[in-house]
């Protein structure tokens, strides 16, 4: 397993990103998850590209885009040349979702799909092949600090069936929504490898990120070692 830590920045204080990045950073992050909110598709605004722009400025990291909008097509372009080194899209408002994948690739980008909760995993089925990564989110995205929903686990040992099943066997599986202390070693166990946490790194304030970050990273990957004996 490739253990990849994803800090989202939506947990951070926002007048202070590249302060609370450092300390991420320190603690251990891997990548920078970014969560793009239209108000459209999920009942929350958050940021855009001109703040991807300016993170790419402070951090050497890659990011990682999850783009939580109704038409994310219009913004390809737009994220990654801002600096967005992952880009993910969501399966619900993709009806050309293998034309967008390969949009994605073609900037230059990893390409990657995200499953709401109630979405079924058989709707990757047909791009399984054609994927980077794949995001099963583990609440209903919107905002950060929720719980973390059973199921999930579930999801990711049937994603991980299907893209072994279509010979992607080195896609890894980010998981996204109440990854904390609690939760970590379960979702790791089931299969998940790129690990995004927002409030349960930034949620103690800047003081607490680094040792929170190093205190995730580290139980992610005992889990992973266990898992691998
Ligand atoms: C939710 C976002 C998540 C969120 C996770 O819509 O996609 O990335 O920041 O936050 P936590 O880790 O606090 O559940
Ligand atoms: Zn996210």
């Amino acid at each position: 397993m490739n253990i990849r830590l994803a800090p989202s920045i939506l947990a951070a204080d926002f007048a202070a990103l590249g302060r609370d990045i450092e300390a991420a950073t320190r603690g251990g992050a891997d990548q920078i998850h970014v969560d793009v909110m239209d108000g459209h598709f999920v009942p929350n605004i958050t940021i855009g590209q001109p703040v991807v722009r300016a993170l790419r400025k402070v951090t050497a990291l890659p990011l990682d885009v999850h783009l939580m909008i109704s038409d994310p097509d219009r913004y390809l372009e737009a994220f990654v040349d801002a600096g967005a080194n992952m880009v993910s899209v969501h399966v619900e408002v993709l009806p050309h979702l293998h034309r967008t994948l390969g949009q994605i690739r073609k900037l230059g980008a990893k390409a990657g799909v995200v499953l709401n909760p109630s979405t079924p995993v058989v709707t990757l089925e047909e791009v399984a092949g054609e994927l980077d990564f794949v995001l099963v989110m583990s609440v209903n995205p919107g905002f950060g600090g929720q719980v973390f929903i059973p199921n999930s686990l579930a999801k990711i040992r049937a994603v991980r069936g299907l893209l072994d099943r279509a010979g992607n066997t080195r896609a890894p599986i980010e998981v996204d929504g109440g990854i904390d202390l609690t939760t970590v070693a379960a979702v790791v166990e089931a299969g998940a490898e790129w690990l995004v946490a927002g409030q349960a790194i930034f949620g103690g304030g800047h003081a607490q990120a680094e040792a929170a970050a190093r205190a995730l990273k580290d139980a992610a990957l005992a889990a992973a070692e266990g898992a691998a004996r």
